[in-house]
């Protein structure tokens, strides 16, 4: 039985045949997963995670069951011991192996403390729901990465310039109003790795991703032939870069720095004059949300350039050619 809660599960091979049958489905609408069900639970709101998920169940011939934590569903306790006299009334250690019972896969999106880096990196909900699930696992976003996110965003670079290998691309941290996790700069770093991209990573002093994160990335990288490059300069960062992925996050626990730094270097929002150091084509990408002039300004996310929307798409492209090889290969 396979998981896919790590760009890990896959493997750069594994990520070049989920990105081949994504591109090879395009268009075409295979009945693959005919009476399959998948279960979805949400510790955390979602717009496109929860429709493209849905889409692709319902196109491919199955269906969905969604559960929203704490909303018309028990709240779950995953803390091993925990004397349960609080507001979470059940444990995953029945949840989980309780829904396992009724579908073909369970999908989980987890949260970070945002607080605590060695915590996040743990990933103690998701993998509760790894140990406890006896069908196939798949992160919808976790505390460490959001993995299908990371094959979407590669799944983009590689439509538009024909490949990923040796692709120089920017991941460039963003402004935003209160720290955000970093699962999606991790999963667009390790997912580029994985496909042999150049990758340059600028934050400002104290926006460090995790160390087990970037040691994984530098030995993706050594391997596919890629490279990652950290530095606090966004104007050498962005030079020559044919993509281009803005995305804000907390700083890391032990800069010292409090909640309130995610505030400052407002000049770190990405704009026109960034963008016009980059190649030229180069394209600018997005997880989704994003907040307009904080992250992000409007003449970058309205320019041409952007394939936000495009990326957002590629979700559900990718997430069929998963739900294919995990539940019939
Ligand atoms: N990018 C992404 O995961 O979007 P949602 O949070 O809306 O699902």
């Amino acid at each position: 039985m396979n998981h896919f809660t790590s760009i890990q599960d896959l493997g750069p091979a594994g990520v070049e045949s989920i990105l081949a049958k994504a591109t090879a489905w395009k268009g075409k609408f295979p009945k693959h997963l005919t009476d399959k069900l998948l279960g979805m639970v949400f510790f955390n709101p979602s717009l496109r995670t929860r429709a493209s998920f849905e889409a692709v169940m319902v196109r491919g011939g199955g269906n969905a069951v969604v559960l929203e934590v704490g909303n018309g569903v028990w709240k779950l306790e995953d803390r091993l011991g925990a004397i349960m006299d609080g507001d979470r009334a059940e444990h995953v250690k029945e949840a989980v192996p309780v829904l396992a019972r009724y579908v073909d896969a369970l999908a989980v999106r987890t949260f970070a403390t945002c607080s605590d880096d060695d915590a996040d990196n743990l990933d103690p909900v998701l993998n509760a729901f790894r140990q406890y699930s006896t069908v196939p696992v798949i992160s919808m976003e976790s505390a460490r990465e959001h993995p299908c996110q990371g094959l979407a965003d590669l799944l983009t670079v590689k439509e538009t310039f024909g490949t990923t290998k040796k692709v120089p691309v920017t991941l460039t941290w963003a402004p935003h109003i209160k720290p955000l996790p970093k699962a999606v700069p991790n999963s667009f770093l390790l997912t580029a790795a994985a496909a042999g991209c150049e990758i340059r990573v600028a934050r400002p002093e104290g926006f460090d991703l995790h160390p087990s994160v970037l040691a994984e990335a530098q030995s993706l990288a050594a391997y596919t032939g890629g490279s990652v490059t950290i530095t606090d300069d966004q104007n050498e960062a962005l030079h020559g870069a044919k993509a281009v992925y803005a995305k804000a996050w907390g700083p890391s626990t032990v800069s010292g720095l409090g909640p309130d730094a995610v505030k400052s270097n407002a000049l770190w929002m990405l704009n026109r004059e960034h963008m016009a150091k980059a190649a030229a084509g180069a394209i600018f990408l997005h997880c989704l949300p994003v907040r307009r002039n904080v992250e992000v300004a409007d003449e970058v996310l309205d320019h041409p350039s952007s394939r936000v929307v495009d990326e957002a798409e590629n979700r559900f492209h990718v997430q069929r050619a998963l739900m294919d090889w995990l539940l019939n290969a």
